[in-house]
């Protein structure tokens, strides 16, 4: 093994699901004979009818099609609740931990919630959405947030999640993309201490959209909202009067979960759409393996329900393999740096699962913030989103894990569904900064970007494919099946493409280098540079506009923006500040730039296209490898540029 290693210890090696033995040995199957390794696999989930073909997919432009369990048919809100009544209907499925440490945490158990999400699923019928009708949630990290989720799948409504922290624009968006009959919202959304309006801002949305759209709230904190008669409608009351019994609908297993928009390297947000059957699959599988999920164990993801991370980590896996699954409404500082850590010993969190940015914020708190809680129960730590630099993975490690629990860095995206690179926690030595090596069934390959062929040799750089389909992988972009096409098969025609660029060791670990493509990646949250320019030229003092992503310290990445403002505007320093609340009034807050750097011209080669390569190298202050600047049709700007670096 080259660079340090970490080995499971004897105990986890004797007590996990998986031993190194173990993995290697299913890793083989798994890729000697797909169809019946999932086979079996699929079996995890109770099926309604059973399938009998396994797997039928091609990434063949003429016959691009990704199909798994075809002709099964499930209900997963039936797999994450139903199923699990006769031996647990009295456990715990849900701790809620509100924004406040004052306000008292809610345990639900499988019968409530059971009670809940039947009750909420007549809620939408009422309202008229029926298979296959598209639903948008827009609400805070409380326990309706879940319900919504698992009413949609009740009845085989498609939902469509949009975060909290997204602009009333960037929600009227995806309401009108995926044509959506009844968006979900709350009164207001408190966070850190602090409260945003939601209700306002999905009537602010709701104007942008058809007339038709049905608007229904949750009363959360009480706060004051406007209401429009025969538009808006009262969840709670509803609720309390709907019938409590609703009978879940069989769907294929082919049939669309969910849509949950992500950034692309071009254009408008995309909206990635999840099966039914291959999803909670690999969703289940996966959150019982990579986390070595035990019955009676705390599972706490940090994610919200507004990325993918919650989809998978909060609800779907989780109560599809009948845990005890923690949803937390606050943020990791509020009301103090020992926030999360309280919470894991309040609650006895057994598995917890972070991102790399909340780490290094914590990590220059000081450890008497974590020192103070007892961390005992905790037995597996997790990140995802980004690369984890190994100082922040050695603070996880030492002061968190007192160096006895295991660090899966599982490396997956918004289309993957579920882990494709992780290490798991009693068969693989960790290396700090790796995500190590691929789950059951995932062939992951690195190519030579110039040539797009494969490099075969054990130690590799390059961008990250993958040979083969797996049960969690998006099946198509909503409304837009070219665009799923040209987005991930085109570049390297067979392969899934990912996005990411990567290197693979002498010992075959995998290290993801980051983003190969215009997307990048802001505290764990991905965005596309494209999203923020078009912000910005909406701006009427903005001509034209270049984004970036920089290294930062604490975000991963930050974001900076190159503004050439139109003829006569003065560059001032109250217009930068405008600049900036344009674009989080536009996007989210989320999207705020980092740095806005005046630039009177764009590097630009002569048949108009920017040069990114350079105003990264800038950005990044890297400006002695700019490499060749002679094909400019105006060398002099990359001069001024440099010259007015930051600002
Ligand atoms: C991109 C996907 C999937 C959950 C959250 C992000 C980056 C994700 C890791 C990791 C290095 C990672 C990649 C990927 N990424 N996990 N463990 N190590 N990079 O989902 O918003 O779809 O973003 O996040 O660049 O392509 P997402």
């Amino acid at each position: 093994m080259t660079d340090k290693t970490y080995p499971p210890s004897p105990e986890m090696a004797a007590n996990a699901h998986i031993n190194a033995a173990k993995y290697e040995e299913m890793y083989a199957s798994s890729v000697a004979d797909p169809i019946a390794f999932w086979a079996e696999q699929g079996k995890r989930i109770d099926w309604i009818k059973p399938y009998t073909n396994v797997r039928d997919v091609s990434f063949a432009k003429e016959d691009l099609h990704i199909r798994w369990f075809d002709d099964g048919e499930l209900n997963v809100c039936a797999n994450c609740v139903d199923r699990h009544l006769p031996a647990r209907a009295d456990q715990t499925a849900i701790i809620w931990e509100p924004d406040s440490p004052d306000t008292p945490a809610q345990h639900i158990t499988y019968a409530q919630l059971h009670d809940k999400v039947q009750r909420f699923a007549n809620v939408l019928k009422e309202l008229g959405v029926g298979k296959g009708d598209r639903v948008v949630i827009y609400l805070p990290m409380i326990p309706e947030a879940s319900y919504a989720m698992l009413a949609c799948a009740r009845i085989g409504a498609i939902h469509s999640i949009v975060f909290a922290g997204f602009s009333p624009d960037a929600l009227a968006d995806r309401i009108n993309d995926s044509e959506a009959k009844v968006v979900i919202t709350a009164d207001h959304a408190p966070r850190g201490g602090r409260v945003t309006p939601l209700k306002s801002n999905a009537d602010a949305a709701l104007l942008r959209c058809e007339d038709h759209v049905k608007c229904l709230v949750a009363k959360h904190t009480g706060g004051q909202t406007t209401w429009v008669e025969g538009r808006d409608y009262d969840l709670g009351a509803m609720m309390e009067a709907a019938a409590t019994d609703c009978p879940p609908e069989p769907m294929n297993a082919e049939d669309p979960l969910f849509i949950l928009y992500t950034s692309g390297s071009t254009g408008k947000p995309k909206g990635v759409v999840h099966s039914s059957g291959g999803y909670i699959v690999y969703a289940s599988m996966t959150h019982e393996i990579t986390f070595d999920y035990h019955d009676g164990d705390v599972f706490w993801c940090t994610a919200d329900v507004g990325w993918v991370t919650g989809h998978s980590y909060i609800v779907y896996g989780p109560l599809a393999n009948g845990a005890t699954t923690l949803m937390f409404e606050g943020v990791p500082t509020y009301p103090d740096a020992g926030r999360f850590w309280e919470v894991c010993a309040k609650h006895k969190v057994n598995q917890f699962y972070t991102a790399p940015t909340a780490i290094r914020a914590l990590m220059g708190k000081g450890t008497e913030f974590v020192e103070k809680h007892d961390l005992s129960s905790i037995r597996i730590l997790g990140t995802v989103g980004e690369p984890i630099n190994p100082e922040a993975w050695n603070w996880y490690n030492d002061v968190v894990g007192k160096g006895k629990c295991p660090i899966v860095d599982t490396w997956w995206q918004t289309e993957t569904g579920g882990h494709l690179l992780t290490p798991l926690p009693g068969a693989t030595a960790t290396k700090p900064g790796s995500a190590t090596t691929p789950f059951f069934g995932v062939e992951p390959i690195v190519l030579d970007p110039q040539t797009a062929e494969e490099i075969t040799t054990t130690e590799a750089e390059g961008v990250l494919c993958m040979k083969q389909s797996w049960p969690g992988q998006m099946r198509t972009v909503w409304g837009d099946p070219e665009r799923f096409y040209d987005a991930y098969f085109s570049q390297y025609p067979g392969y899934y493409f990912t996005g990411d660029g990567c290197r693979r060791d002498a010992d075959g670990y995998y290290w993801i280098t980051g983003r190969v493509d215009d997307v990048i990646n802001v505290s764990g949250h991905r965005m596309g540079t494209a999203e923020v320019e078009s912000a910005l030229v909406a701006h009427a003092k903005v001509a034209e506009a270049a984004v970036v992503g920089y290294p930062h310290e604490i975000k991963g990445q930050g974001i900076y923006c190159y503004v050439t403002l139109m003829d006569g505007v003065e560059p001032t320093d109250a217009l930068r500040t405008e600049l900036s609340n344009w674009v989080r009034t536009e996007i989210g807050p989320i999207a705020k730039p980092d740095v806005i750097q005046w630039a009177p011209g764009l590097p630009k080669t002569r048949s108009g296209k920017i040069m990114r390569r350079i105003l990264r190298k800038i950005a990044e202050n890297d400006v002695s490898s700019l490499g060749d600047t002679s094909t400019l049709a105006e060398p002099a700007v990359v001069d001024d540029l440099i010259a007015n670096r930051g600002g």
